[in-house]
């Protein structure tokens, strides 16, 4: 084995990977060390430097438990949970886009029927969401499902304020009908902040970055044959929408939530006047177009 040096650091170590049975895991690790290696050599990271950044990764680990995933947020806020999504999801243009995960989808939502109101202690302004789930030649998906879930107008999720907030408050999951058509009741999302209490935050604190994501609605939408879509919806009068601190935003999710004054309508949707209302269509793939991938 060749010896270890400055200048062939990378090198020397790839080679230690040789063995390695799983080529995608040789390749991998190869790629990492080589720019791990980079990255040691362009900033010429000090030993105390060094001992900080392990000291860090400690205690993001240690913060980990089955209700914060701290790495997670790590990923996020360094904008590789939102690079990941998008090389694995690359629509070309023809469905709906997709954005990250986040890390509230704890819980199955509770399948609801159409037009359900998904506001259990209907706090906050009164909102009709509709809209159609299609196919790559507009074809309506009828049976599709729709999953949703949002924080509160406080800003904050179920699952981050048990006693506080309703169990299973601001989720559902709902079929579409035989046009592809989907409505529920609800209320508009806040802005909200990440988690900001852990070694994360100390980060977004020393690179005096806010910790707040625009406020949004999650969405998963799933039908036999297609490909699935993990995404949100934006609300285009939120404040946050060009810093979002996970980088999720994509300006084709962004919509405008209407203010209804109208009695009438009201009565129909079964909210108090005045309301807000967003459209929101989502279109899918063929599975067999994305690339052979089935998932
Ligand atoms: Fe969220």
């Amino acid at each position: 084995m060749e010896l270890f040096s400055e200048e062939r650091s990378a090198h020397v170590v790839a080679e230690s990977f040789a063995g390695t049975a799983d080529p995608r895991l040789r390749d991998v690790l190869t790629a990492l060390v080589r720019h791990l290696h980079a990255f040691v050599r362009e900033t010429e990271l000090t030993e105390e430097e060094w001992c900080a950044g392990i000291d860090f990764l400690t205690r993001t680990g240690q913060k980990c438990d089955a209700a914060r995933q701290e790495f997670v947020l790590l990923s996020d806020v360094l904008g590789v949970s939102m690079l990941v999504e998008t090389i694995n999801h690359r629509s070309g243009g023809t469905s709906t886009e997709s954005t990250v995960l986040g890390p509230f989808h704890m819980v199955e939502s509770p399948p609801r029927e159409l037009g359900e109101n998904i506001a259990l202690d209907s706090k906050g302004e009164p909102c009709l969401v509709t809209g159609q789930v299609k196919g790559p030649d507009g074809e309506p998906l009828a049976g599709a499902l729709v999953d949703v879930w949002q924080a509160n107008a406080d800003g904050f999720y179920d699952v981050q304020q048990p006693g506080v907030q309703p169990e299973l408050n601001l989720r559902g999951l709902f079929t579409s009908d035989e046009d592809g058509r989907f409505w529920f009741r609800t209320i508009v999302p806040r802005y909200c902040p990440i988690p900001d209490d852990g070694p994360v935050g100390e980060l977004l604190a020393a690179t005096g970055r806010h910790p707040y994501r625009p406020a949004h609605m999650h969405f998963i939408v799933t039908a036999p044959g297609y490909r699935p879509v993990t995404t949100h919806l934006f609300v285009d009068d939120s404040p946050y929408l060009d810093s979002d601190a996970v980088f999720g935003v994509k300006e084709s999710l962004i919509r405008r939530f209407a203010l209804v004054d109208h009695e009438a309508r009201a009565a129909e949707a079964g909210l108090p006047n005045p309301f807000r209302t967003v459209h929101f269509d989502v279109a899918l793939l063929r599975a067999a177009h994305a690339g052979g991938s089935l998932d």
